[in-house]
């Protein structure tokens, strides 16, 4: 009896055990078939999904990833570039698909847009800035155009004037050249015609604009003898009262002075302090503009007097007046002299009112 039901119990634990191993080979066989037949897919794009391609440029290929069921399944995604065209303006799309192993396809896409963005180039013929003397007679020297996708001859090229050139109007003048491609991608140059200003001599005596020039370069005759400028003297009389009044003394120094007065000064100097040093700060005979009688040298003969405040308000106040301080500091490349915070030029309230706006010297104000 006790044997038999030892039996019955082990058929009993063996059935039990074939139940349970029956569930399980269910539980992984049925797991492996929805991995075969829904398999868990990641395909993506590397990269933009829509690519803007420059005409004339290269594409990269950025790629895609893909992975089944966790596996990486990225050499067997095959990308169908054909019908993309980089040569020509366009919309052109990439196919990239990967076979399941199931049988079934999935598809990504990846559009290329080939377009022309750049702009096409100007290059001007001749010089920039061009400078011509007054009077004479301008001509345009042209321009050069290229484009990454136009011909040339095809580009649209707009020339425009910011006014008409007139040679004999001194001053710059700009043309402004637009070049545009067929794909509206445009590109601007300017170039810059200067006309020298007027320069007219009359009987040995300079005249820039109207205006008597002396300098290092321009020179006025040995009998060139006018005396004082009734007219920047009396302008001078009124600044000093005015001065006067806050209580700044802009004591004269020392105005017109002959040719023959220049040599004699000039030559002491040079004697003094040898030429080379005389030439920064006095002027050779027929050089100077003491001789013109517009010129002045008032409040002190000295370095400093540009820092006293009776200096300070010279300078700001002069061209009220119709005078410029003709030798500002560090101008000596320009006007040939060392800083002269006392010496005044006559040019009249108008003119010498825009010099001293412009913060130039008169040669650079003049172009000369
Ligand atoms: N001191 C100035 C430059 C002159 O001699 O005229
Ligand atoms: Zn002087």
């Amino acid at each position: 009896m006790e044997k038999e039901k030892k039996g019955k119990k082990i058929w009993k634990y063996l059935i039990i055990i074939l139940l349970i191993l029956l569930v399980i080979s269910l539980i992984i066989g049925g797991y492996f078939l929805k991995l075969y037949l829904y398999p868990t897919v990641s395909f993506s794009l590397k990269g933009e999904e829509k690519y803007l391609l420059s005409y004339g440029d290269k594409y990269e290929e950025a790629g895609a990833e893909a992975k089944v069921n966790g596996k990486d399944y990225n050499n067997k995604i095959k990308i169908d570039d054909s019908k993309v065209k980089i040569d020509e303006l366009g919309e052109y799309k990439i196919n990239y698909s990967i076979t399941l192993p199931n049988g079934k396809q999935e598809n990504l896409e990846r559009i290329i847009k080939v377009v022309d963005d750049i702009k096409p180039e100007i290059k001007l013929k001749g010089d920039n800035p061009i400078k011509i003397s007054y009077g004479s007679t301008f001509t345009e020297p042209g321009y050069e155009v290229s484009d990454n996708y136009d011909e040339s001859d095809t580009l649209k090229v707009e020339v425009t004037y910011d006014r008409t050139i007139n040679t004999k109007e001194s001053g710059t003048y700009q043309i402004t050249y637009t070049v545009t491609d067929s794909n509206h991608n445009s590109n601007s140059i300017v170039r810059e015609v200067i006309v020298s200003p007027r320069i007219v001599v009359i009987n040995g005596i300079t005249y820039v604009e109207g205006i008597l020039i002396v300098n290092k370069k321009y020179s006025l005759p040995a009998n060139y003898n006018p005396g004082e400028n009734k007219e920047a003297a009396n302008q001078l009389y009124l600044m000093r009262m005015e001065a006067a009044k806050y209580g700044y003394d802009l004591r004269y120094c020392s105005g017109f002075r002959s040719y023959n007065y220049q040599t004699n000064l000039y030559n002491n100097y040079v004697k003094k302090y040898g030429q080379a040093m005389t030439d920064t700060f006095s002027a050779k005979p027929g050089h100077s503009e003491h001789q013109t009688g517009l010129a002045f040298d008032i409040g002190a003969i000295d370095d400093n007097f540009g820092d006293t405040e009776t200096g300070k308000w010279l300078a700001i106040n002069a061209h009220k007046y119709g005078f410029i301080i003709r030798y500002p500091k560090g101008k000596q490349d320009v006007t040939g002299y060392k800083y002269e915070p006392w010496h005044v030029r006559y040019l009249g309230v108008e003119l010498a009112t825009k010099v001293y706006k412009s913060g130039l010297t008169l040669e650079e104000y003049l172009n000369i």
